[in-house]
């Protein structure tokens, strides 16, 4: 029997996020001091891979931190990241500073590393991180060029590419993006907006698809199915499958070659919200993470919706939690929440 493994690459960021607990966010020529202080480890990047290896996929992180970051990659390898692709350079960690105040107002900011801490983007280097994997999860906090490097070789190679598109990119970016290369794209509501104002398909060139009767009479939900439905018959995702949160409303999922676009809800909390800072970077690595189970085959209805079952749940599982990284379940607890 032949068997391919399956391997994630996340080219992505790594931050320190620094909170400082503060009764009011300081204003100019203030100082104040702050009640509490807490470090956290961050980064889109980061925090997708950690979600893929708890979901229980194979995962490696490529990126960088300097000297003071150290520990930061000690996180990861405790969350069973693959970090041996991670360079520790001369320079400091990009980071947030995060005000916070007792009404949840607050204040950051923030340390791009983009071009300082990179590694190398070159095609040797690309070619060998992308050696024995099949899947790549990319977002959008590090330097644009290094993305499209990334995808276009994984793309030659066959490999599947998912691209979560945060912050969204340029306007100009997003219209020479390759997105032919691009297999999945998960955004939340917002991008789905920015990206359809920026490369929507023209709703009068197709059928404008009727709300399905079943699902619930919700604002959010009908904007969004609208929005989808431009963007998934444009021509720019045409081979692109879509998945699209919508907070505590759920979520929608366009796939490439099945008929209708699925709509999940979110899941039922146990208890109330505590925070919800990581719940996409969750529910993007959770569903990267089933994917892998399929091989590159193609989801029927049901595996489709088996997946993003498995993906709301972890994310609800994490709003439950404060922190983003520390608040991401485990599969075998998000398996018994399901059963
Ligand atoms: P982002 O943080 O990227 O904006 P969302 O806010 O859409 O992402 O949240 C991602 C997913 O997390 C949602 O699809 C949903 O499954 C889950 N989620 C977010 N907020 C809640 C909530 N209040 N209750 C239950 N699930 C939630
Ligand atoms: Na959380």
């Amino acid at each position: 029997m032949s068997y391919q493994a399956r391997r994630c690459l996340v080219r992505g960021s790594l931050n320190i996020d620094e909170f400082f607990y503060v009764q009011d966010v300081v204003r100019p020529g203030q100082t104040i001091s702050s009640t509490k202080f807490e470090r956290r480890a961050g980064g889109k990047g980061a925090n997708q891979a950690v979600a893929v290896a708890r979901a229980g996929g194979d995962v490696s992180l490529v990126g960088a931190v300097g000297e003071d970051g150290t520990w930061l990659v000690r996180n990861l390898e405790g969350y069973g990241v693959s970090t041996a692709n991670i360079s520790v350079v001369q320079e400091v960690t990009g980071r947030a500073i995060i005000q916070l105040t007792p009404q949840g107002e607050n204040c950051i900011s923030g340390l791009a590393q983009g071009g300082k801490l990179r590694p190398s983007n070159l095609p040797n280097d690309v070619e060998r991180h992308l050696t024995g994997i099949s899947h790549l999860l990319l977002q959008n906090e590090i330097p644009w060029a290094s993305t499209l490097a990334y995808l276009e070789h994984a793309h030659a190679r066959g490999i599947v590419t998912i691209f979560n598109p945060s912050p969204v990119p340029a306007d100009a970016q997003l219209h020479a993006f390759p997105w032919a290369a691009l297999s999945w794209l998960i955004v939340n509501e917002g991008e789905a907006d920015s990206l359809h104002r920026v490369i929507g398909g023209n709703s009068g060139n197709h059928k404008v698809e009727e709300y399905p009767v079943n699902w619930p009479d919700d604002n959010i939900v009908r904007l969004a199915f609208s929005t989808l439905n431009n963007l998934r018959h444009g021509e720019h995702l045409a081979s692109t499958s879509v998945v699209c949160t919508l907070g505590a409303a759920g979520v929608l999922a366009s796939i490439r070659g099945l008929e209708d676009v699925l709509y999940f809800p979110a899941a039922a909390l146990e208890g109330d919200v505590r925070d919800t800072t990581g719940a996409g970077d969750c529910l993007t690595g959770y569903f990267v993470a089933g994917l892998m189970e399929f091989r590159n085959k193609q989801l029927s209805e049901d595996e489709a919706a088996g997946l993003l079952r498995l993906s709301v749940q972890a994310a609800g599982m994490c709003v439950e939690k404060d922190g983003a990284m520390e608040s991401i379940p485990e599969r075998v607890v998000v398996d018994a929440r399901l059963s």
